[in-house]
């Protein structure tokens, strides 16, 4: 770990975990992540905002230490998730004077993960306002943008936003700044996709909010920081506004080539019409390139064999994420076949409570599809296009 300077006093302390392949045991991080800490030096004092996940604590302290910093008055902690919080012993044994400042709910989260006693944390309140002597500490509550202790700390002099994981990206890179940006904006999107998205009202909602603040510079706990704030705070609002893209996302499989077939008839038809569209084959599913594809795409039609009278498993899962993650879709169908048990709809179905959309009608064919079901294919295709705004002939 290097100590970088973002502005006089202002420093990232950024752990890059360069080798990192499955984050939680879920999800895939194909560029790796960091874990960022960030040091402000008041005149008065010195608050440390988050801290590394665990695994790197020891890259922390020797940070810490090579500045020549003897004393912390503070460490903020914006999040307990043990990625930003796990070193805090540490980091508190090494400095003992150090005072911890959470919320409510962040403190009681950290009592219970890292049996710290409650009373060695000092809680926060929103928008409290806290003096390092020439730069102050302005903390905002901004439950379930991701979980329901997540805040943000701003330095009042400095315009700079601390974001934890809000507008983070799962990305490990030697750039201190998003100077790459179609790479961070690809990072940002599937991250988006998989930890705030299930939230996406109260993001849009804290993005409104924060639209009263001054903010020069973010800093987020994962990827780098974001030196012009309007390129990931203008895809936010895009990612959690109400408009959709007029495109077709198509998590399949097949085991006898029927559901196959059908769904390749659909996708021909659908270019046809000027669709854009993704069939995702579930079988190996990239849960991160599913997830991000699903943040703006009006339609998804979920295309499944039976098995056992209900889903194929594989399809299940992509329904159980779909469903989870509660993407802004508007119109879905499901279509597939089946040997001897016409189940799979219904069950795939009640799968998908989550979704706030328009279904169309299902297409679910005995053994493989007949001149009929093609007909019944091409309906979906004019149901489709007439729902996105486009002629179906
Ligand atoms: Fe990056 Fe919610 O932890």
């Amino acid at each position: 770990m290097i100590v970088r300077e973002l502005k006089p006093n202002v420093y990232s302390l950024s752990a890059i975990d360069w080798d990192r392949k499955l984050f939680d045991e879920l999800v895939p991080l194909p560029e790796g992540t960091s874990y960022n800490a960030y040091l402000v030096k008041g005149s008065e004092k010195t608050a440390l905002i988050d801290t590394v996940h665990p695994s790197m604590t020891e890259d922390l302290l020797k940070a810490l230490k090579s500045m020549g910093l003897e004393r912390l008055d503070y460490i903020v902690s914006n999040h307990a998730e043990p990625d930003h919080a796990g070193s805090i012993p540490a980091v508190l044994a090494a400095y003992p004077q150090a005072k911890v400042l959470a919320n409510v709910k962040c403190r009681s989260l950290l009592t219970s993960s890292l049996n710290l006693p409650a009373d060695a944390i000092q809680l926060l309140q929103d928008e409290q306002v806290l003096s390092l002597g020439d730069k102050s500490l302005r903390f905002l509550w901004v439950p379930w943008v991701h979980w329901p202790d997540s805040t943000i700390t701003y330095i009042v002099e400095d315009h700079i936003m601390f974001s934890c994981d809000f507008l983070g990206a799962h990305l490990a890179t030697s750039d201190l700044y998003a100077s790459d940006e179609a790479r961070v904006e690809r990072a940002a999107r599937v991250y988006y996709a998989e930890i705030m998205m299930p939230y996406r009202p109260n993001v849009n909602k804290h993005l409104k909010r924060l639209e009263d603040l001054s903010i020069k510079m973010i800093a987020p706990s994962h990827g780098p920081v974001y030196a012009r704030p309007d390129f990931i705070l203008s895809l936010y609002r895009q990612w959690t506004g109400d408009e959709t893209r007029p495109e077709v996302i198509i998590p399949y499989l097949s085991m006898y080539e029927s559901t196959a077939k059908m769904v390749a008839y659909l996708v021909d038809r659908l270019m046809e019409k000027g669709m854009s569209v993704q069939p995702f084959n579930v079988a190996n599913l990239d849960s991160g390139r599913f997830s991000s594809a699903l943040v703006e795409a009006s339609t998804v039609v979920f295309a499944s064999p039976t098995v056992l009278n209900g889903p194929h498993p594989a399809m299940a899962y992509a329904a159980y994420l779909a469903n989870v993650l509660r993407p802004k879709t508007k119109y879905a169908a499901i279509i597939g076949s089946y040997g001897w048990g016409t189940g799979m709809p219904e069950s795939l179905a009640a799968m998908l409570t989550n979704l706030n959309v328009k279904w169309f009608e299902q297409i679910n064919v005995g053994g493989t599809a007949k001149a009929e079901d093609f007909v019944a294919l091409d309906r979906l295709v004019a149901d489709i296009c007439a729902a996105n705004g486009l002629l179906a002939n």
